[in-house]
């Protein structure tokens, strides 16, 4: 896959709060960004607003399934309580990709870990061997990414997956969209990143802010 000029990426339920910050980032790194969404029309009507606020004209907005269809990689971005139903009614469409799912299932007014199995951990069982399921951008506030989009963040994002490669092709996707990626184990390791934006979101309650992330040391 890496071999290939531009990817096409699609973004399911790209129509929300992360979805845009990732797709302009994405857009401005040079990779075919699709909005997806359950209508053909909303989906067109956001990628229309992105790319007005970019001033080009590449970003397509398509129905969630057509989406995936033209994507080489595809990005989990639906409202946390939609990730079971979204995985089982799509799955046979993400055979063959990489799907990197940012699911972090956290109630915002009583942020704790959730139970295993991990979201992505689902999602990988779900699908089968067929997609490569890899863990990502769960700890990164959606309005951040909006901020300058042609600029870095100094975000760090971990990433889970069974698959090395897929991971490393997704660590390139988070350095694409300005933030560092940082490999951080199997799929398993997933529902510790999710329990960890349940201490983020916990952190912006108390410190009363809404841009509580995490930062990796050590290693590089
Ligand atoms: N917000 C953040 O700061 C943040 C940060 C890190 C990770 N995340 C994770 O990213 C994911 C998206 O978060 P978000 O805040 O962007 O969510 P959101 O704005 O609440 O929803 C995203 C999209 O999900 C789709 N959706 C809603 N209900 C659905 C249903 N019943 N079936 C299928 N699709 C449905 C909608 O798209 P359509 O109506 O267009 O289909 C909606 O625009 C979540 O899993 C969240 O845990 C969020």
């Amino acid at each position: 896959m890496s071999d290939k000029l531009i990817l096409t990426l699609a973004l399911v339920g790209g129509t929300g709060k992360l979805g845009p910050g990732l797709a302009m980032r994405w857009a401005q790194a040079g990779y075919r960004v699709i909005i997806g969404s359950r209508q053909a029309e909303k989906a067109q009507a956001v990628a229309d607003e992105l790319n007005e606020q970019l001033g080009i004209e590449s970003i397509l907005g398509l129905e969630n399934s057509e989406a995936i269809e033209r994507a080489d990689i595809v990005v989990l971005t639906v409202k946390q309580d939609a990730h079971a139903a979204t995985v089982r009614s799509l799955k046979e469409g993400l055979h063959g990709k990489i799907v990197v799912d940012t699911t972090a299932r956290v109630d915002f007014r009583d942020p704790k870990p959730p139970e295993p199995p991990s979201a992505p951990r689902y999602a990988q069982d779900e699908i089968g061997p067929e997609a490569r399921v890899v863990a990502a951008f769960q700890t990164v506030p959606a309005h951040r990414l909006k901020e300058a989009v042609d600029e870095p963040l100094d975000l760090d994002v971990l990433i889970c997956s069974d698959d090395i490669d897929a991971a490393f092709e997704v660590v390139k996707l988070v350095e694409g969209a300005g933030l560092n990626g940082y490999y951080a184990g199997s799929l398993d390791n997933a529902i510790v990143v999710e329990g960890l934006t349940a201490i983020l979101i916990a952190m912006n309650k108390h410190y009363d802010t809404k841009k509580a992330s995490i930062r990796v040391t050590g290693v590089r």
